[in-house]
This record gives C-alpha cells, sequence and structure tokens, in this order.
C-alpha cells in the first residue's frame, strides 16, 4: 500500500485548486516606508501590520506569494510546540516560558483575528503530542506542568483520540487548523488593499545599511526603506550569522482518502519518529494528512521518505487512497527559540525572523507583530525573549559546537569523500550523484528523458559540497540548506549565486 503514495499528486494540496493572480515586478527604483522581503507568513501579516499603522510598505518575493515554506506547511496554528515549555522552563525559567506561551497565544488570535472574512477553513480543535513508549510518559507529564506553570490550560490526558494505542499526551483546547494558501492569498489581499504593494519575481541580492535609509539591491531595481524586513525563511545575509545558529531540517507530508473517522485533533507523537496528524478539509470532502520522515537538509533524500510516512498512516488508518506528497524544510534554532528582531548590533534598521522550527503559523505571525511594533516604535515585554541578537551561549552551546562540528565535517569531509569515480555519462535515467566530467568533478542528473545536466557540486554560500535529493530532483547542501534546481538556479537560500553551469 505505501507503495501506491507514489501515484499521488506530487504538489502541496493547499496549491491544488487554488489559483493565485500573478503580481508584477518591481519595474523600478522605488522608495518607502518599509521593504519587507519575503511574502511568505512572516513578510505579509508585518506587511499588514505595518501598512496598517499607517506606513508606505513594499514586498518583494523571488518567486512569489506563498511559493515558501509557508505555502508546504500542515497549517496547525497552536501555542503547543511539540515539548517547548519543559526545555524552556529548565533554560529561561517559568517566566521565560510564561513570556513564549503568552507570545504564541497571542500570535494564534491574531492569526483568527486575521482571518476574519478569509473563507480559508479555519477551525477551532484540541492539539495533543502524545506518546507511544512508557518512557515518554514522564516527559509528557512533565511539558504539562511546564506548560501550565506557563499559564497554558494544558492536561494530561490519559486517552488520545487515535486509533492506536498510547501512553496518553498532553492536551491544549481551543486551537486552530486553516487552510494555509487560502489565508495567505487572503492576507496578501488585505495587504494591498491596506495600500501596499506586493512585487513577485523580485529577488533581493543584497541591503546595505546607511545612517539616514537602507537600501535592498534587488534583479529588479532598488528599494530605499527606512526600515528593511528580511522574512526569507532564513536570511541571505550572513552578517547576523543566524546560518551557524539554526539548521535546516526537512519534513514529509502525504495526505489520504480513508475509509472511518478521521482525526478530531491536531496530534503528534513525542517520537522519534515524530509523527504529526490532522485532518483536512479539501472540496467536498475530508482527508487524513500526516507528516514524518524529518531530516538535516543534504541527508538521504529519496521516495522511501514519502514511503514511511505512507507507511505509518496505512499501518494505522484503512487508507483507500494517497492524494498528495510534498516536502519542505524550516530553521531549527539551537537554544529552542525562534531568532525575531534586529539582524545584529549596530543594525537599526534591518530587522529578520529565522528559526521557526516547523512552528511559523504562529512564530511567523508573532514576528510581524515584534517586528512592526519595533518599526513603531512601541516597547512589546516579549520581544527580549526572541531578539535575534542573542547568542544563548548556555542554553544553546551544546547544539550550537554540534552543528557547527557537523557542518565542518560537511565543508572538509565531502570534498575528499567526493571523487568522482564515475562518469557523468553513466548516470541512470533520473540519477543524480557527483560524477567526473571532462576532468572536472560536477554534480551529474540525467533526467528522464535522458537529457544531461552538470552543474558545480560546490555551493555558493561557503562552499559546501551539495547532494542529490531524489525526492524533489533537487542539489540541496547539508550546511545551511540552500537548494538548487539540477541546473543549479536557487531554489531557498541564503545562497544568492546559482550554482556555476557546466553543461
Ligand atoms: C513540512 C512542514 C510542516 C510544517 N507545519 C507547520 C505547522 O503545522 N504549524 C506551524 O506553525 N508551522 C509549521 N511549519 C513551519 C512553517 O510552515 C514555517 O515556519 C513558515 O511557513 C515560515 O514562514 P516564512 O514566511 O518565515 O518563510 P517562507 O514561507 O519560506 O517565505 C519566505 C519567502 O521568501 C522568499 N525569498 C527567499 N529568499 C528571497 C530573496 N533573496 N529575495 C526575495 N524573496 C526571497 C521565498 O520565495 C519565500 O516566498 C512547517 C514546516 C514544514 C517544513
Ligand atoms: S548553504 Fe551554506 S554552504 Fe551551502
Amino acid at each position: 500500500m505505501s507503495a501506491d503514495v507514489l501515484a499521488s499528486r506530487h504538489m502541496s494540496l493547499w496549491w491544488d485548486g487554488v489559483a493565485a493572480p500573478p503580481r508584477p515586478p518591481l519595474a523600478e527604483d522605488a522608495s518607502c516606508d518599509v521593504a519587507v522581503v519575503g511574502a511568505g507568513i512572516t513578510g505579509l501579516t508585518t506587511a499588514l501590520l505595518a501598512a496598517r499603522a499607517g506606513l508606505s510598505v513594499r514586498v518583494i518575493d523571488m518567486a512569489g506569494v506563498a511559493t515558501g515554506t509557508s505555502g508546504y506547511t500542515t497549517a496547525k496554528v497552536t501555542s503547543q510546540h511539540h515539548l517547548t515549555y519543559a526545555r524552556l522552563r529548565l533554560t529561561h525559567g517559568d517566566s521565560g516560558a510564561r513570556t513564549y506561551a503568552a507570545a504564541m497565544e497571542a500570535a494564534k488570535e491574531q492569526v483568527a483575528t486575521l482571518a476574519e472574512g478569509v473563507p480559508c477553513d479555519l477551525q477551532r480543535c484540541p492539539a495533543y503530542v502524545f506518546g507511544t513508549r512508557p518512557g515518554e510518559r514522564t516527559l509528557l507529564e512533565l511539558e504539562t506542568r511546564a506548560a501550565q506553570a506557563a499559564g497554558l490550560p494544558a492536561r494530561f490526558d490519559d486517552e488520545v483520540p487515535l486509533p492506536f494505542s498510547t501512553i496518553g499526551g498532553m492536551r491544549l483546547d481551543d486551537q486552530i487548523q486553516f487552510h494555509a494558501v487560502k489565508y495567505l492569498l487572503g492576507l496578501a489581499d488585505q495587504v494591498t488593499a491596506a495600500g501596499a504593494t506586493i512585487h513577485e519575481q523580485t529577488r533581493a541580492l543584497d541591503v546595505k545599511e546607511h545612517d539616514a535609509f537602507a537600501e535592498v539591491r534587488t534583479t529588479q531595481g532598488n528599494l530605499r526603506a527606512a526600515h528593511v524586513v528580511v522574512a526569507t525563511l532564513l536570511p541571505f545575509l550572513d552578517r547576523g550569522l543566524h546560518f551557524a545558529r539554526a539548521h535546516a531540517s526537512r519534513s514529509y507530508v502525504v495526505t489520504a482518502r480513508i475509509a472511518g473517522d478521521l482525526p478530531t485533533a491536531m496530534l503528534q507523537g513525542a517520537g522519534p519518529p515524530a509523527h504529526s496528524v490532522r485532518s483536512v478539509p479539501f472540496g467536498d470532502e475530508t482527508l487524513l494528512m500526516a507528516l514524518g520522515a524529518s531530516h538535516h537538509t543534504g541527508g538521504r533524500a529519496d521516495d522511501s521518505r514519502y514511503a514511511a510516512v505512507a507507511e505509518f498512516m496505512a499501518r494505522h488508518w484503512e487508507v483507500t487512497t494517497f492524494t498528495h506528497r510534498w516536502s519542505s524544510q524550516d530553521y531549527i534554532p539551537v537554544d529552542g527559540i525562534p531568532y525575531i528582531g534586529r539582524l545584529g548590533h549596530g543594525s537599526e534598521r534591518v530587522h529578520v525572523a529565522t528559526g521557526l522550527k516547523k512552528w511559523g503559523m504562529t512564530g511567523g505571525t508573532l514576528a510581524g507583530m515584534l517586528i512592526t511594533d519595533a518599526i513603531t516604535g512601541r516597547d512589546n515585554p516579549w520581544a527580549g525573549l526572541f531578539s535575534a541578537e542573542r547568542l544563548s551561549l548556555v542554553s544553546g552551546a551544546p547544539r550550537l559546537a554540534g552543528e557547527n562540528g557537523r557542518v565542518a565535517l560537511h565543508l572538509v569531509g565531502d570534498r575528499l569523500l567526493d571523487r568522482g569515480s564515475r562518469d557523468l555519462e553513466e548516470l541512470a535515467p533520473d540519477e543524480g550523484a557527483i560524477v567526473s566530467f571532462d576532468g572536472d568533478l560536477v554534480a551529474g542528473y540525467r533526467a528522464a528523458d535522458s537529457t544531461l545536466h552538470a552543474v558545480s557540486p560546490t555551493c555558493t554560500h561557503l562552499g559546501c559540497h551539495v547532494r542529490w535529493n531524489g525526492a524533489e530532483r533537487s542539489w540541496d547542501c547539508p550546511c545551511h540548506g540552500s537548494r538548487f534546481t539540477p541546473d543549479g538556479e536557487i531554489l531557498c537560500g541564503p545562497a544568492t549565486e546559482p550554482l556555476r553551469r557546466h553543461r
């Protein structure tokens, strides 16, 4: 049964049957109060709140509205972020955990407010994080107590609404699930109705900060603004060093028609493997949605990841057809707290949001709220916890050391291991690998129609060697998550230059 998943539509369900109006690229140099780079949930929320605060706003996106991770999410809007509160209690005490909870609850309710009048299938339902092994019960009880101390109405339930046996889970009522792309297209309409402009197909290449203004250099002209908001999942500006303080993680999502009862809540396993499930309205039916098989970007990525999620679904539900499959990535911060705020010390005009750790429906919305407050000079008591300038040496140190050790290994080790022992011509149809071509080491791909593609394997960000992603047919960098097409074009950053073409 799980093999049938490859017959499903290889696209985000959120984009199936939804048409987005094209928005013209930036046509000439322009100026505004706030330039927002990135039209995902973070950029659009910031743009809307800033425009409603009376500021002139322009949004640019290298592709289009909701074409980044926001269009490939599972769209759970909740303050329950896996096992977050017990960890926060340890590292930041009850007051830190309370700040996090209050901020995420406010973000969730902000989504509900912004969704008013937007037909985006918004539903209120409980969220659970559940366990399947006896050892996980202690973890979940600790999480429940920490969430309660943080002010959330959490409770431990022995029974969890799943068709398989669990050891119970932490329940949080009154959470939200919705249709991600319908919400974001609605947000984009509200952004333009508030007087702001959205330019698609406009890539930001650099941001320079001056005393009186900041300037975004783009592929279509320059944008001068009092404030620039870099809402590009991970900033493409290296000077904040966020690429070294968060790692890219991919996850796989599958939807299916099932016979029998659908979940009445959003549920996530304490894991591993940390599967997450929800139901999703689609046309005149309702489907089961599951996420799993997560791994570092640049790790082994092929169709077996989809098969693993499908196998989990088929094991526990009576699947009649798998309908959609897609994958996407987000950045996981070393200390478990998103980075939201000024790019770095001495940077008064450039704001960022990253490290949303697969909870960016609330985290990205919160970023819009915090950054708009910063720009309009409103004090926000939550801003300190999320500061993008923090180093978190104590709470994040072990992961920081581990992550940067992993990156160093790729930077040096992969160059020694990638010898190109096969020739480009030897690639089978639909195979990608690091091979030799004309005496050079190349990242080669033979398409299903036998066309050969060859690009440099050296990532244009900081020089790690890319790895073939056979599930999405892309070259993915294991160091900081840049991704490229078989012809080397950028799919997502922090790289700002394509891979050099050999053929
Ligand atoms: C599989 C998966 C499931 C998830 N499920 C959930 C969930 O259920 N609930 C939840 O809360 N969170 C979830 N998340 C996380 C959430 O989806 C993300 O955190 C959130 O969508 C990030 O939004 P964003 O606006 O910051 O980034 P994005 O949506 O990625 O938007 C960034 C935009 O910037 C543009 N861009 C990038 N570089 C440039 C440039 N140089 N110039 C111009 N434009 C540029 C891109 O084209 C893109 O449109 C999930 C993540 C994944 C991977
Ligand atoms: S993304 Fe940083 S080296 Fe490739």
